[in-house]
């Protein structure tokens, strides 16, 4: 079976797609600093492969930093001499917080670049030449019309975050059309992954205090958080609050596993693919629904506006639709009630 290496594998959307992987019987090597994640993860995925009689032994982990050329050059190195090489790689290892990207530019340019150049140098030396990454829709610039936003969508990115995605993926296009290699890539767009697996055992677990709402939602409503702050409601959309494309995380680990799978039959070069559910729901929207299927009330107040946010950011996922024969099949309220699942089953974390 194909050994496939996914960097920030223990991560919140690593981790479904690790479960996603196994379950289709592939061999999994987990690459993760643990910075922001927790290992338990691991050992929840081992509980999977049990619970399934499925063996184990498929799960490997290395901890490492992917800015680190001689922990790298030690992996690949390894894996090869065990008979192990890997077939492809899912490279979601990054650091992601917008706000902190705006007061630490450099930081996110050094994790974020500085470890992809790495692994593409090595992939390259190994001839793994098979990857999907991690992108994200704050690579668009924002829509004034409040329209679906599409693949050929201006790339005008607003923060250092949303550059250093814009950025890798350039070098991922420059690196498709090499003659020399053989490169197969898929750029993946995510827009708002929320949710959870519905056994509630893996889950979002941020370490920090969260940022995205679904995290801070599940908060208030268990009362850690008096209320949530909404971020304006003097948007230009229906009730005045910012409207986004949240998509359920398992949705979003499915159309990783195919992207892999068409890749590694060699059915595209270099692809570019929104992620998202092409509906979309605002503030209070997504507070009514999670107040109702989980029966729970989360109390909320109106602020000012959060810089660098935008009104609407909803995916136009027909590209994704067509190519990878994919469909986002769970909607807001199974979104809501594995997520407030998962924190029931998990209020420390991990
Ligand atoms: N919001 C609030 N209060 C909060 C947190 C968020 O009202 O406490 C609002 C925001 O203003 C926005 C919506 O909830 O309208 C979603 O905000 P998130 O922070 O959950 O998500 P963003 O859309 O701002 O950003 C997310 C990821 C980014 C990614 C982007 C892609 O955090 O990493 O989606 O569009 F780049």
């Amino acid at each position: 079976m194909k050994n496939i290496l996914i960097t920030g594998g223990t991560g919140f959307i690593g981790s479904h797609i690790c479960l996603v992987l196994l379950n289709k019987g592939y061999e999994i090597t987990i690459v993760d600093s643990l910075i922001n994640s927790s290992p338990v993860v691991i050992e929840r995925l081992k509980e999977f492969c049990k619970s399934g009689e499925k063996n184990v032994n498929r799960i490997n982990f290395e901890k490492g930093d992917l800015r680190n050329q001689d922990f790298l050059s030690s992996l690949f190195e390894t894996y090869y001499k065990k008979g192990l090489k890997f077939d492809a790689v899912l490279h979601l290892a990054g650091l992601k917080s917008v706000k902190e990207s705006t007061q630490e530019p450099l930081k996110y340019w050094d994790y974020n670049l500085i470890g992809t150049i790495n692994l593409l140098k090595i992939m390259g030396e190994y001839r793994c030449t098979n990857l999907v990454f991690s992108s994200s829709a704050t690579i668009y610039g924002s829509k004034k019309d409040n329209t679906l936003i599409d693949e050929y969508s201006l790339i005008n990115p607003i923060n250092a975050y949303g550059y250093t995605k814009a950025t890798i993926e350039r070098i991922l296009e420059d690196l498709s059309k090499t003659k020399n290699q053989k490169w197969r890539i898929a750029s993946l767009r995510y827009f708002n992954p929320v949710g959870a697996h519905y056994s509630g055992r893996i889950g979002e677990n941020p370490l920090d205090n969260p940022n995205n709402i679904l995290p801070i939602i599940t908060k208030v409503a268990a009362g850690l958080i008096d209320e949530l702050k909404i971020f304006g409601n003097d948007w230009d959309t229906p009730d005045g609050t910012g409207i986004r494309d949240y998509i359920h995380v398992m949705d979003l680990a499915e159309g990783h596993l195919i992207s892999l799978e068409k890749i590694l039959n060699n059915e595209f070069k270099f692809i570019k693919l929104n992620l998202g559910t092409a509906k979309g729901t605002s503030v209070l929207e997504l507070i009514k629904t999670f107040e109702k299927v989980n029966k729970v009330k989360v109390p909320y107040r109106y602020c000012l506006r959060r810089d660098g946010d935008v009104a609407y950011s909803v995916a136009d996922n027909s590209l994704a639709k067509s190519i990878l024969n994919w469909i986002p099949k769970r909607d807001l309220e199974e979104m809501c009630r594995d997520s407030w699942n998962w924190y029931k089953n998990n209020p420390k974390g991990f």
